[in-house]
């Protein structure tokens, strides 16, 4: 009886009042947490407030999600991943710190990428040129710290992705929209700017951009590049979706560069699993010491089991034939979205069919309200994500982005009547 009484006291559930006995403890009442003191002494905040985009919204149970930014775990290497997760959990590495630059043959692989493509007579990058870092978004925050600075001006294609604005709105730096096409940026644009503005950056996806999926013609490619060099600028070049070409490769501006210009963002976090969060920068020079500078403040190294596991998938014999299956998934679940577009929702426009990446970019008709359509589709279980999300500054059209690559195919085919209906029920 002592032994349970000193239990239920030592869990707060009783209480003994010597000299008048034991009492079960009234139930404490939860108190509203007062936090208010924190909006005075944080006062306004400099960035934008909602800092999760609508792609991080939780997938509902029995609903299509078209709204996140990742494929569905079939279109994974999950074998080699998870065979090469558990050697590195027996290697050295599991115990070891690794170098904040990356290990060594990590930083090899990622070189090896560049210089296999580039022309004759050009220098490619070394391993010592390259930062291995934990995914590319936090390569974006640190070469937008390191390279531009605050108050400073930023060249960023129109629309592009939401999260290259929100670190770039997290550094401070000031944005200058480039309109985007089918062929990427007019040079003509990206040249006028950089002498109007004095920016000494340009924020670009030149192959399967995201939210578009365009890649950019070998003329802007070469047109942009010389614009850059002729001002003493970087091109900073987010190859997010080296991985992910369909009826292209990915033809990365870094492989005509040797004199430091381009400063090259390579992910594998589509490609090989979200969870290993394994990316690089390649950058030269100074430049190449202040972006490694900023890591080290940020997170000193990444993972060596992370990195181990990584180099360890993409140096399978499985993985080419990985990246061939992938392609071919890619463009049958392209090609059925598109398809039930097509017959079900007339209404909306693709103006351009990616040849890469894992997104359709869609026109909506003029005068569509985005937000209350997705709204719309939440309710009849379409998740889908507003275009509004990807301008730099006010939209040029209402648009949503579908991701094909997250639903299975049977629901990519559902969509377009879910979408179609949706519309008629808003417009
Ligand atoms: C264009 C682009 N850049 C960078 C990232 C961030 O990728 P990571 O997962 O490597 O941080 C994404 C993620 O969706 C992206 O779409």
């Amino acid at each position: 009886m002592q032994k349970a009484i000193r239990q239920l006291t030592s869990l707060g559930l009783v209480e003994s009042r010597p000299g008048v006995g034991t009492f079960v403890r009234a139930a404490p009442q939860p108190r509203p947490a007062d936090l208010s003191w924190q909006t005075a002494s944080l006062g306004a905040p400099q960035a934008r407030l909602s800092v999760l985009s609508s792609t991080h919204r939780a997938a509902v149970p029995d609903a299509i999600a078209l709204h996140s930014g990742y494929p569905s775990q079939d279109l994974l290497p999950g074998r080699l991943v998870r065979a090469a997760l558990a050697r590195a959990s027996r290697s050295e590495v599991a115990l070891a710190r690794s170098p904040v630059a990356g290990l060594p043959d990590l930083q090899a692989w990622f070189a090896g990428q560049v210089a296999a493509g580039a022309p004759v007579g050009v220098t490619p990058p070394s391993a010592r040129d390259v930062l291995v870092i934990a995914g590319s978004q936090s390569g974006l925050s640190s070469i937008f710290r390191a390279l531009v600075g605050r108050g400073a001006p930023l060249l960023i294609e129109s629309p592009t992705y939401w999260g290259a604005l929100l670190a770039a709105e997290q550094a401070g730096v000031t944005l200058v929209p480039i309109p985007t096409g089918p062929d990427g940026p007019d040079p003509d644009d990206v040249e006028r700017a950089l002498s109007a503005t004095g920016a000494r950056a340009f924020y670009a996806q030149p192959s399967f951009a995201n939210p578009t999926g365009t890649q950019w013609s070998p003329q802007t490619s070469r047109a942009v590049l010389d614009a850059v060099r002729a001002h003493g600028a970087f091109l900073v070049e987010d190859d997010w979706a080296h991985d992910l070409g369909i009826e292209a490769d990915p033809q990365p501006l870094v492989r005509l560069d040797d004199d430091g210009h381009v400063i090259y963002l390579r992910s594998l976090t589509k490609s090989v699993s979200p969870a290993l969060r394994v990316a690089a920068v390649i950058a030269r020079g100074p430049a190449r010491a202040r972006i490694l500078a900023d890591r080290a403040a940020e997170s000193m190294y990444v993972s060596g089991v992370l990195q181990a596991a990584a180099l360890d998938v993409v140096t399978q014999p499985g993985w080419r034939s990985h990246l061939r299956v992938l392609r071919q998934n890619l463009r049958t679940r392209r090609d059925l979205l598109l398809d039930s577009l097509r017959e079900h929702a007339p209404q909306v426009s693709v103006e351009h069919v990616p040849p890469g990446g894992l997104n359709l970019w869609v026109r909506l008709p003029d005068g569509t309200d985005s937000d209350q359509l997705v709204r719309e589709c939440e309710v009849q279980r379409l998740l889908v994500a507003p275009g509004n999300e990807w301008f730099p500054a006010e939209p040029s059209g209402p648009y949503l982005r579908l991701n094909y690559s997250a639903a299975p195919a049977e629901q990519l085919s559902a969509a377009g009547e879910v979408l179609g209906r949706a519309l008629r029920t808003v417009l």
